[in-house]
């Protein structure tokens, strides 16, 4: 690792240096320049959501909805997952569990909250099935070697496979995404996209896929289909890890078509290089394991180097069985995940956060509070991602380039560039060991009251209850945070609070817009110091966005009592923050000491 980088800084997120050498952030945003970055997601999509593999009928969502609402949850997303199909057949629905999805989604509506249904790739091969019959008479279908169409099994059996590498394959596909958006099912989950396939078909022959090379149907490594595969002119080998991209192409690209004034909602499970410009991706099927809510920090963070930011995990494990303390944990991870989604697996016990009692129930909706709170840094910095391709997520390395002990951590991470997230991910653990790379950093544990900053470039002991997150705001960073409510509404927020750690140089931005579609939008620089025994900041906008506030709070950290404020409506020393009331349109303040 060079001590040392430079390269074009990319924007604020940027701590510029001087001298030869690459940071991981210039790296991150020059591959990303090649590989595409991500759009910026509706803002209902960073909500809360909640997923089960089981939601057997209308009723189940239904319940789960109120279950959220009665006990003071913020949700604004329930997953449809493969129990909504006719017989695991994509894009149709089960009449007699679900006899009106566009009543359920509108029913969910009234309550904030947004459907998102489960599209898998596998097309059941049935006569008389629109879509297998039209994927059939147009030549969509991925073939085997000798030439007639791949049957295989997934959850449908037999089962085909469109070949997504193919643009009139994808136009076809993205083109049914119609009945459900006018359903009002506002985004989709791609998953078996690798493409999973389970065993082969034959005639009437089933052979389980680790046993069908011995019968020569192909070679195949893993579950999916066999290497001689043909896709076209392709064979499977080639093609296999476009797969998913080209699917998710092929909904993000319809649902663009679709619906022109929304943004696209796509979840994958699969992808490669650039799958970022069509969806949001989750790490598939783990466990309700310490170890695996650990190793989400490595994980998302491995894929927010690699341009992926928008992702996130199954909280608290999709397989198995959590307990309070697991959910918890998890959720105080869960919330700085740039996708927080609550889903498991049929057969494991219930998850939502109400089934595990108190004190967990009321430890899980201070976590899902927190999270709303942080939505206008967490939008912004979907924003920054869609910029300059920069993670939500970041390692600690990436802000302090050459110091070994930041290379080396793992177990905490930075939401952007500000806030350093220590949290606790170890069973029965009440304090952790922390380190803080150079800099001064203020503790605002729970996006609370802070304590006096302190100096970084060592190790310090954080006590961590349960209940308890511990996070630090980097000198010269801040933080903009709104009041939690009970589902999203709009990213030009109403209520503001900025929270600034004091320094001779302090940038921030915010951006704010509808929301959703592609309307106006205002992008907010706060830029200023502290200099001798004055701190001045300066605000200026870009856009044309009107504000929806009269005023904003600012909570000055790393600041004494001072002699006089001038620009601020009010101000006063609360818990060793001075905190400002401004008119939302200021543009200068001063606070002499
Ligand atoms: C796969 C997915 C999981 C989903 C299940 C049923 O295992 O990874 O999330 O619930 O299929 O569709």
């Amino acid at each position: 690792m060079p001590r040392s980088c430079s390269g074009s800084p990319p924007g604020p997120s940027w701590t510029p240096t001087s001298s030869r050498g690459r940071c991981p952030g210039t790296v991150v945003h020059r591959y990303t320049a090649l590989t595409g970055r991500p759009p910026l997601p509706p803002l209902w999509s960073l909500g809360a959501q909640q997923s089960r593999w089981g939601y057997e009928n209308a009723g189940d969502v239904r319940s789960v909805i109120h279950g959220y609402r009665a006990h003071g949850l913020p949700l604004d997303c329930v997953y449809l997952d493969i129990d909504y199909m006719e017989g695991y057949k994509v894009w149709t629905w089960d009449r007699t569990r679900y006899p009106d999805p566009a009543g359920l989604a509108r029913e969910a509506a009234a309550q904030g909250v947004k459907l998102v249904t489960i599209i898998d790739p596998a097309v059941k091969a049935e006569p008389g099935y629109r879509v297998y019959d039209e994927a059939l008479a147009g030549d969509f279908l991925v073939r085997n070697d000798r030439g007639s169409v791949l049957l295989g099994e997934v959850w449908p059996k037999p089962a085909t496979f469109p070949d997504f590498t193919r643009e009139e394959v994808r136009r076809w596909w993205g083109r049914w995404h119609q009945g459900f958006l006018e359903a009002g099912i506002a985004g989709v989950w791609n998953d078996m996209n690798e493409p999973a396939c389970f065993s082969l078909m034959n005639g009437r022959e089933t052979f389980d896929i680790k046993t069908a090379p011995a019968v020569h149907l192909g070679k195949v490594e893993g579950p999916t289909l066999p290497h001689d595969a043909r896709h076209g002119h392709r064979r499977h080998l080639e093609v296999h890890n476009v797969y998913a991209l080209g699917m998710a192409r092929a909904a993000y690209e319809g649902m663009r078509e679709l619906a022109p004034e929304r943004r696209p909602f796509i979840l994958t499970r699969a992808g490669s290089a650039g799958i970022q410009r069509y969806a949001a991706m989750w790490t598939g099927d783990n466990s309700s394991y310490w170890a695996h809510l650990e190793l989400s920090l490595t994980m998302l963070l491995g894929l927010g180097l690699s341009g992926v930011s928008f992702a996130g995990v199954d909280v608290p494990g999709f397989l198995g069985r959590a307990n309070g303390e697991l959910l918890v944990r998890w959720m105080q991870v869960g919330t700085f995940y740039p996708l927080m989604r609550n889903h498991s697996g049929k057969g494991t016990p219930p998850q939502e956060p109400w089934r595990f009692g108190e004190p967990y129930l009321s430890l899980a909706r201070e976590c899902l509070e927190r999270r709303y709170r942080l939505l206008p840094t967490l939008y912004t910095l979907s924003h920054e991602a869609s910029v300059e391709g920069l993670p939500v997520m970041r390692p600690l390395v990436m802000y302090a380039p050459g110091d070994e002990e930041a290379l080396r951590t793992d177990d905490s991470f930075l939401f952007g560039r500000d806030l350093l997230v220590a949290p606790v991910v170890r069973q029965g653990q009440r304090r952790r060991l922390v380190y803080l790379p150079e800099g001064r950093w203020v503790p605002i544990f729970n996006l609370g009251a802070s304590e006096e900053s302190i100096e970084g470039g060592q190790h310090v002991i954080a006590e961590a209850p349960l209940g308890s997150v511990p996070l630090w705001l980097r000198a010269g960073g801040a933080l903009a945070l709104t009041e939690p409510a009970l589902h999203t509404t709009s990213a030009n927020w109403s209520q503001l609070t900025w929270h600034v750690h004091v320094a001779e140089r302090v940038e921030a931005r915010l951006y704010e817009d509808a929301g959703e579609g592609y309307g106006e939008s205002r992008l907010t620089r706060l830029v200023g110091g502290l200099a001798g025994d004055r701190f001045v900041l300066e605000r200026s906008t870009e856009g044309a966005l009107p504000l929806a506030r009269g005023t904003e709070t600012l909570c000055l950290h790393g600041l004494p009592a001072p002699r006089e404020v001038v620009g601020a409506r009010e101000h006063r020393m609360r818990n060793g923050v001075l905190e400002l009331t401004v008119d939302a349109g200021w543009r200068r303040l001063e606070v002499r000491l």
